[in-house]
């Protein structure tokens, strides 16, 4: 290359699955027919009605220029709404909420927003990788903090407090978390809020998960003046099956809202006008359908576990969110070659754990985002894998 890449781009290497669906696609190509449980994007479409939405809204020839910066006021009021039905709380939808392309994008606008270069930036670990990468890119300095696996509290706040926290411009939280399914509950976001306005630091909670294989949703909003130092992303992704039409939105008192549209408003032309009409829709999606949702993907990790019996993983029963994160048998030294063989001898890819942080060394992640018949061939495939090759496993 003639042409060098800039100097942040020494710290941040291509995403790995990134990487790794490349080389699935050589594979397919090839004629493998690899099972990919390795990525969290619903396989089951959005409601139907939403797609009717959008379809009949982008035959309106007037529907089709640029639009707002803060997307249109009845999109807002409509995430209004779903808020206040899903977690009872009340957010202004003229000045608390901004629709965004997708809650990944929202990562780099909020740290843009808000990150100068050496700021210190909390981030879970095992965790969402891009806040990692983001915070790089940006040159501030990653401080992971541990999200324990099976402790009473996901995250140890005694021991967060002794530390020096005197240069933390960011936290991100996420629950539930992804990779583990931990949930979190009032007092650990309570703790996490008070030690923000202790602290002096922006708290973002990363909510995408907050209605699949979870019994009782929490927003950061539901702490009691939470608004002063959070803020918090939503993503119509996983919840609503839309992940490929990039949706969600961040919330937050009109401060940290009008900063981050500062951002964003020098990055995008506004949202497409007929998937804000088919979001407005989706969000009137009832609780049945939820069920519903949620009834499959029981079926599925029912599934995914026997797969991971089979090759000897260990795993909590009570995670929520769309992964089971299993612990690969102890005698398994090097998970990322454990992941590499299931893919060449089994054609089935699972994420190796190590790709979220150092604390998912020695676990792995299992998508519940394909068909329940694609889990069970994954599940022959790995039954006979390892029928036949017991010794290397
Ligand atoms: C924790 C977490 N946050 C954010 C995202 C990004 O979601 P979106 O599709 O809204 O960009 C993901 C996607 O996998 C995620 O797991």
């Amino acid at each position: 290359m003639i042409i060098q890449k800039s100097n942040r781009l020494t710290e941040v290497s291509e995403y790995y699955l990134s990487r790794k669906l490349e080389e699935i696609r050589w594979m397919n190509a090839t004629g493998e027919k690899v099972i990919n449980l390795g990525i969290g994007s619903p396989d089951m479409p959005p409601s139907e009605e939403t797609i009717k939405v959008l379809s009949r809204s982008a035959l309106n020839p007037a529907h089709h220029g640029y639009q707002s910066y803060k997307g249109i006021p009845e999109l807002r009021e409509a995430i209004s709404l779903w808020n206040q039905r899903t977690y009872k709380t009340t957010l202004n939808p003229e000045t608390e909420i901004l629709p965004l392309m997708g809650s990944k994008e929202g990562i780099m606008h909020i740290s843009m927003a808000f990150l100068n270069p050496d700021d210190e930036v909390l981030v879970p670990n095992p965790g969402y990788p891009t806040y990692t990468s983001v915070s790089k890119l940006l040159g501030a300095k990653v401080r992971p903090y541990d999200l324990l696996p099976a402790s009473p509290q996901a995250i140890d706040m005694e021991k967060l407090k002794k530390e020096d926290l005197s240069k933390v411009k960011l936290m991100w939280i996420n629950f539930p978390h992804m990779p583990t399914g931990r949930r979190a509950d009032e007092t650990l976001l309570a703790a996490l809020v008070e030690l923000a306005k202790e602290k002096g630091f922006l708290l973002c909670h990363d909510n995408p998960y907050s209605l699949i294989l979870n019994d009782y949703p929490l927003s950061i909003f539901n702490v009691e003046g939470a608004g002063e130092v959070a803020i918090e992303l939503n993503s119509f992704s996983k919840s609503h099956n839309m992940a490929g039409w990039r949706l969600g939105w961040v919330a937050g008192m009109e401060s940290y809202i009008k900063t981050i549209l500062t951002v964003k408003s020098n990055f995008d032309s506004g949202m497409f006008l007929p998937i804000q009409h088919a979001a407005i829709q989706a969000l009137q999606n009832d609780d049945d359908w939820h069920r519903q949702q949620n009834q499959e993907y029981i079926q599925r990790q029912v599934v995914a576990r026997q797969l991971l019996d089979l090759l000897g993983c260990t795993y909590t029963t009570d995670q929520a969110g769309m992964f089971v994160w299993a612990k690969a048998p102890g005698h398994i030294k090097n998970v990322e070659e454990f992941v590499n063989e299931i893919l060449q001898k089994a054609k089935v890819f699972i994420s190796p754990g190590q790709i979220f942080g150092s604390n998912g060394e020695g676990y792995v992640r299992v998508s519940l985002c394909s068909s329940r018949d694609l889990l069970m061939e994954a599940y022959q495939r790995i039954e006979t894998y390892v029928k036949t090759h017991t010794p290397q496993l």
